[in-house]
């Protein structure tokens, strides 16, 4: 978590000038607390390295879609990236432009491709060729020309997660890079599409910039043949996948790495070229915290476990990728520690936030799940008829409540019993 936004006042974890403690007091548990000015520091470090070089920042609005927390990009001049018309309706709600967000995702519908094209995105990155005749008929039903860039695949190793690397051959994710060329041309005949870029994402908590280096190398040697071709290619979208450290991994500080490879685009001459970076994780994760009550305290033959109130539903990622998320207590306590599972209520083994974490507890404590603001909230559930936890944004010494917690009541109102 960010040491500035988040840290420990005699004692007591503070989210910027806000005690925790007394948060969950006043908003209950569990509750996902972000810091505006972490997310504010992150972002400044993509557009401060983007300043007097063409280059621009669309947020992943995946990673975390409160209107608050991409108001605060919008208010900053964000871009967006979006993979459905359900995110590109909360970039607007937020604040954002159609003109500066681009609409990703290997499974775009006619629907969402209208409702794309009439609010005017700037790109649609396109996967495949039948991706490209779908976009090119909304378009012409439209009358309109579709800006496109083709998702390629560059095949590199981003080294990460399996399920979180997409830039693989066997990944279902881009245009194979033996296709593109080809494809490129068949996109070109399209009388409804305007050919404007070429992009590809190759996987996300990557913590090395090498894969990137290697990834752009193949898209550039592809941008020289195309161009070649005939078309003009205005822009190199990078994708997003900067990862962040939830333990100790040791990413590269965001300044670096966007230097990095905009020099490494203008040392291979392609200096004129806009470059779009798309970042979520490395935006987000570090900006927020999930707070969480300690129910029981179980002691068993093998394993100790605190039971606490927030579970898989709130934060799937353990249970998911086994991910590890640090967690620390909310108020220090002066006694020995033990080892304990953190697990959730949910009726699953899988559902478990920490394993062996060493924590003095009693009942009652509050712990922060760390690293929670990517992905975090957005893959939340309602297993187990669970409401969704309310949301939270400190400012300084300020919290507002940017999402209210959910009541069951509105979890079944869309039900209906058979009437005989
Ligand atoms: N652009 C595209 C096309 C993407 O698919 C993604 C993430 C991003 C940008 C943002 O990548 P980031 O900077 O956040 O790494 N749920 C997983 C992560 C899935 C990422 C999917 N794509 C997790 O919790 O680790």
């Amino acid at each position: 978590m960010s040491d500035s936004a988040f840290h420990y006042v005699d004692g007591v974890l503070h989210a910027e000038g806000v005690s925790a403690a007394s948060l969950a007091e006043q908003f209950g548990t569990p509750l996902y607390v972000y810091s505006r000015d972490a997310l504010t520091q992150a972002y400044r470090a993509y557009a401060d390295a983007c300043t007097g070089r063409n280059a621009t920042v669309h947020v992943a609005v995946k990673a975390n879609s409160n209107l608050a927390v991409l108001n605060v990009f919008a208010r900053m001049g964000a871009g967006f990236d979006i993979v459905s018309s359900g995110e590109l309706a909360r970039v607007i709600a937020a604040g954002g432009r159609a003109e500066d967000t681009v609409f990703s995702g290997v499974g775009k519908s006619a629907a969402e491709m209208r409702e794309g094209l009439e609010a005017g995105v700037k790109c649609f990155n396109v996967e495949s060729i039948p991706e490209l005749h779908a976009l090119n008929d909304v378009a012409k039903s439209l009358g309109k020309k579709a800006p496109v860039s083709l998702r390629v695949n560059p095949d590199v190793d981003a080294k990460t997660h399996p399920y979180i690397s997409t830039g693989l051959k066997s990944n279902k994710f881009g245009v194979a890079f033996s296709d593109a060329r080809a494809t490129y041309a068949q996109a070109r005949a399209m009388e409804h599409l305007d050919v404007v870029g070429i992009d590809c994402h190759i996987g996300s908590q990557i913590t090395e910039i090498s894969p990137y280096l290697d990834a752009l190398d193949k898209l550039l040697e592809l941008v020289e043949q195309i161009e070649a071709d005939g078309m003009h290619i205005r822009h190199v979208d990078v994708g997003g996948g900067l990862g962040i450290t939830y333990d100790d991994e040791t990413p590269p500080a965001i300044g670096d790495f966007v230097k990095t490879l905009l020099d490494h685009i203008e040392k291979r001459g392609h200096g004129a070229r806009e470059v779009y970076f798309e970042p979520g994780r490395s935006l987000v994760g570090n900006a927020g915290v999930l707070l969480t009550r300690v129910e029981y305290l179980k002691p068993g033959e093998e394993k100790n476990f605190a039971i606490v109130d927030a579970a898989m539903n709130d934060l799937a990622r353990p249970a998911m990728y086994e991910a590890f998320h640090r967690i620390v207590p909310v108020v220090k306590r002066d006694a020995a520690a033990q080892t304990y599972d953190v697990v959730g209520p949910v009726c699953e083994s899988g559902d478990w936030l920490g394993r062996d974490r060493e924590l003095a507890l009693v009942p009652g404590d509050l712990l922060a799940i760390c690293s929670a603001g990517a992905y975090g909230f957005v893959m939340s559930s309602n297993y187990n008829t669970r409401p969704r936890a309310a949301e939270i944004m400190v400012d300084g010494e300020r919290a507002r409540l940017v999402r209210e917690r959910e009541e069951v009541k509105q979890l079944f109102a869309g039900e209906s019993i058979l009437p005989d």
